[in-house]
Order: structure tokens, then sequence, then C-alpha cells
């Protein structure tokens, strides 16, 4: 190995600030297209949330933020992008619960999950719900439970793989109706859906930014939404609790990153088209027409970012290491 030099490891630590400089020095960040990694495969939720977003946040940059869907592992691939590339604000990455779920799930992973990125500030948060193929052997939730504990290993669960929310959702459900069943990994929970309409698959959990629009088609049936109270956007949908499933509540946070070592000017023009994103009347009311809204502006900052996304990482890491189902 050639010898390196101390002044050279030193430049080369320099290297992440420096690069990202010349955009700096000349105020014109962002100098180029914004390139958003959405971990999960097209057409799902993450994508739609991120889309909605992009194009707001690109509005405000003077520069497109254009949408690159990274799928597979339980959304690490698309992480692990982003944790490679250069911290100059040009790569931003959206992701959900699943980055607090994937440090206790991955015991070996290519990048650090935790501090490879810097939170941005959160997004929305959105709703599950449980839906089934549309000629499901069950009309309400109470006699869904009776068909996964009479089937078991024979119902298939679609989720888009460990780490997914759509992978948490199944755990919580499993764990709440103490039955396994088969799960069917998947690159997003929008190809999942293709599947779950044409009937090759049982069940999934998924969130309401995905399947609003296909259980008021019919095209599936809808069980349960996994929230304390009801969503507006599916007034007929009643609560897990309602249905007398007890202990099965999640919602699925979003929040945007950016790479360690991201210079601390261009995280704040990132965070201030964020926020104006947030605050876009169209985004708003798309988001509300899929079950779900933007968060209140204290939530987009970044320190409330991080300090919600450490504080779950400690929640779920115990119910994780009960479940003792890992990634690896
Ligand atoms: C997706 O966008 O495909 C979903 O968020 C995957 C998941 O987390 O279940």
């Amino acid at each position: 190995m050639p010898f390196v030099t101390r002044r050279a490891l030193a430049a080369l630590a320099l290297a992440p600030a420096v690069l990202a400089a010349p955009a700096l020095a000349q105020g014109t960040f962002p100098a180029r297209l914004v390139t958003m990694i959405i971990p999960f495969a097209a057409g799902g939720p993450t994508d739609t949330v991120g889309r909605l977003i992009a194009q707001a946040m690109g509005a405000d940059l003077g520069q497109p933020v254009v949408v690159e869907n990274v799928g597979g592992a339980g959304g690490t691939l698309g992480a692990q992008r982003l944790a490679n590339a250069r911290p100059d604000g040009h790569t931003i990455l959206l992701h959900h619960i699943g980055i607090a779920t994937i440090p206790t799930l991955y015991r070996r992973l290519a990048y650090d999950p935790i501090n490879a990125f810097e939170p941005l500030g959160m997004v929305t948060e959105v709703p599950m719900t449980l839906i089934g193929r549309r000629n499901i052997e069950a009309n309400s939730l109470a006699e869904l439970v009776a068909l996964i504990r009479r089937r078991g290993e024979n119902l298939n669960y679609a989720n888009a793989g460990i780490g997914a929310a759509s992978h948490l959702c199944g755990l919580l459900l499993m764990k709440a109706v103490d039955t396994r069943m088969t799960t069917v990994p998947y690159r997003g929970t929008g190809p999942a859906m293709n599947d779950l309409v044409a009937g090759t698959v049982d069940l999934m959990c998924d969130q309401t930014t995905n399947t609003t629009e296909q259980i008021r088609a019919g095209t599936v049936r809808a069980f349960a939404v996994t929230t304390p109270e009801r969503v507006s956007a599916l007034p007929d949908l009643p609560t897990a609790t309602q249905g007398g499933l007890q202990g099965f509540e999640v919602s699925v946070w979003h929040g945007l990153y950016a790479p360690r070592g991201t210079p601390a000017p261009v995280m704040e023009r990132l965070n201030r088209a964020l926020v104006v994103a947030l605050g876009n009347e169209g985004v708003a009311r798309r988001f509300a027409d899929l079950g779900t809204a933007p968060v209140p502006a204290e939530r987009a900052s970044p320190a409330f970012h991080r300090q919600f996304w450490m504080a779950d990482i400690a929640k779920w890491r115990p119910l994780i290491q009960a479940a003792g189902q890992f990634a690896d």
C-alpha cells in the first residue's frame, strides 16, 4: 500500500467540505438539479409523498428536484446510496419509520444506519390500513382474525422487505393475532398492490397514500386503519381497536435526510425549501385526499427530526429483538 502522509490524510478528511465549497463560495446552491432518492419502487406510498414534496421544493430552490427510486432490501439499498453520495446537498433521501427500525433489524450493513445521515426535517405521518384481496374469505376484522388463526402460514402477506413499514405493520399484526403468515417481499408496496388487486397475494398492511384510492374503487377489501382515530379520507373504515384488535397501532412518519458532512448553509437552504413545500396548498390538499397532512412547522426542523428519530429507534428496538426476526 503506498505510504500516505499525514498531510494527505488531513486533506482527505477535509475533502467533503472542500468539494462542497465552490457551490457555497459562489452562493449558488443548488448549482444543478437535486436528486431525491426514494428507497422503494415507484408507484408506492413513499414515492407518492416524495414526488409531491420534490416538485414543491424544486419550485423554491429554482432547480428541479428529481426522484430516483432505489428499491430493495427494505429500503437499505436506497439509504446506502445516500450514505455514499457527495455531501454537497445535491443528493437527499426521503425515508420513513423504516430508518428507525433498520439499525436493529440489520446487523451487518455496509453503511452506518445512523451516523451516515443528517436529518433535514420531518415531512408527514401516514396512517396504515389492513387490506386483503377483494374475494378474501372474511367480511370484517373479527372474521379476518379468525381466518388468519385458522390458515396461518397458508396465507400470503405482502411487504416491501424487512425494514419496510409494511413489514413492521405485519410484525404487529402477527403479534396481535399470535399467528405467523407467509411473507412475500417486494421492492415496494406499489408493485405489491398490483398482486393484491390481481388476487395473487392475500393480505397487506400499507399506508393510506397507496390504499385510499384502491379502497374507494373497491379493488381490495379494507378491514381497519391502524391509528387511534378514524381517518377522515376513509370515514367508514373502523380503527383496529373498534374492530376488536388491541395493540395494533402504527403510523408511518417520513423525513428528509442529507449525507453526514453536508455544510450547514446547504442544510439550512434545503430545510427552507422543505418548509415552503410543506406550506404549499396543493401539497396539503393532495395529502388530505390521501389520508394524511404535512407535519406542523415545528416538526420540520432538523433538531426535532433528530430527537424524534433517535427516540423511535429506542422505542422499536425491544419489540424487534423480542420478535427475533432480523435481516441478517
Ligand atoms: C413503499 O413506498 O413502497 C412503502 O413505503 C414500502 C413500505 O415501507 O412498506
